[in-house]
């Protein structure tokens, strides 16, 4: 299967329609990938580097004296266990990098400065996704915000070689509970996977530093069921080591989440004043009177509902 992929460019020119059409599309299915993000590729690639020095010198020894490594040398089952090295940053509201342990000062200033430039990535993508639902350009920024923003942080993984990767997941099958999810991941190594139609879709490495993008839980329940939060998991490899540097453009916690109204059908009236519009408008198209239904159950055109 052909993954969307979404030229940043072009939002711009002649073919903005065209492009916010297969967005709108890509967005129904879930995840997409995006080129010409305006992202710096000397930072992207540099972050990645020092990510996979920091996991040599930190992390990779550890992980293989793990629980997680022993049971599978000892050729347990471990359906219950993820074959992961990860850790967690957060960016906004308050910044968590310098409490990771070891961290070095250059991979500091490379990780704020490149989720700087994700997070103008992110925001737009909102916008474009609260345009494509024909809710206002600030609508998913707003609701996943509070007086600082929406939450940002990423979860940086590697996936290390596996000597038995029939018997382990990279990690388990899952949707991401967040909202727009940004990937940064190998160019080398495949793993990742995608349920759709009732298949697993593998998704290729990352040719071109292209980010990846999915939709989580949140933009889900936020579209009311337009935009999709699609199963995925990741599958160890042999040879090769994966990294993934995943971004969330998430609401913070605190954040009310509900469908957009605008979304909505119109709940809660009485068949009987629907019958009585129906009879002026029958030969109309049904959008506008479901409209004006809203309108009258939200108390603002019908008098019978308020007495
Ligand atoms: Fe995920």
């Amino acid at each position: 299967m052909e993954i969307p992929t979404i030229d940043f460019s072009e939002l711009n020119g002649d073919k903005r329609g065209d492009t916010m059409a297969l967005l709108h599309k890509a967005c129904e299915q879930g995840f997409f990938m995006v080129e010409n993000h305006e992202i710096e590729t000397r930072l992207m690639e540099k972050v990645k580097q020092l990510i996979n020095r920091y996991y040599e010198e930190n992390l990779k020894e550890s992980f293989y004296q793990s629980e997680t490594a022993k049971r599978l040398e000892k050729q347990e089952n471990a359906s219950d266990i993820d074959w992961e090295s990860s850790f967690f940053i957060w960016h906004r509201p308050t910044s968590s990098i310098n409490q990771i342990p070891n961290i070095s000062q250059e991979l500091c200033l490379a990780m704020d400065e490149y989720v700087e430039q994700l997070l103008r990535l992110g925001e737009k993508l909102s916008e474009l996704m609260s345009e494509n639902l024909g809710l206002e350009k600030d609508y998913m920024k707003k609701a996943f915000s509070g007086s600082d923003g929406p939450a940002v942080g990423t979860k940086v993984a590697k996936y290390p070689e596996c000597p038995r990767p029939e018997l382990v997941r990279g990690l388990r099958e899952h949707t991401d509970a967040g909202g727009i999810i940004l990937l940064l991941q190998d160019d080398q190594v495949p793993g990742l996977e995608f349920f759709k139609d009732g298949k697993w879709v593998k998704i290729p490495p990352s040719k071109n530093n292209a980010i990846f993008v999915n939709t989580g839980d949140q933009v889900e329940v936020l579209s009311n069921g337009s935009y999709k939060s699609v199963r995925h998991r990741v599958m160890p490899h042999k040879n090769g080591s994966r990294i993934s540097i995943a971004t969330f453009y998430n609401p913070i916690p605190e954040a009310i989440i509900s469908p957009a109204p605008k979304l909505l059908y119109p709940s809660n009236f009485l068949y009987g004043d629907y019958l009585k519009l129906y009879s002026s408008t029958k030969f109309g198209e049904k959008g506008p009177r479901f409209e004006s239904m809203k309108n009258m159950t939200n108390g603002h055109d019908n008098n019978n509902v308020l007495a």
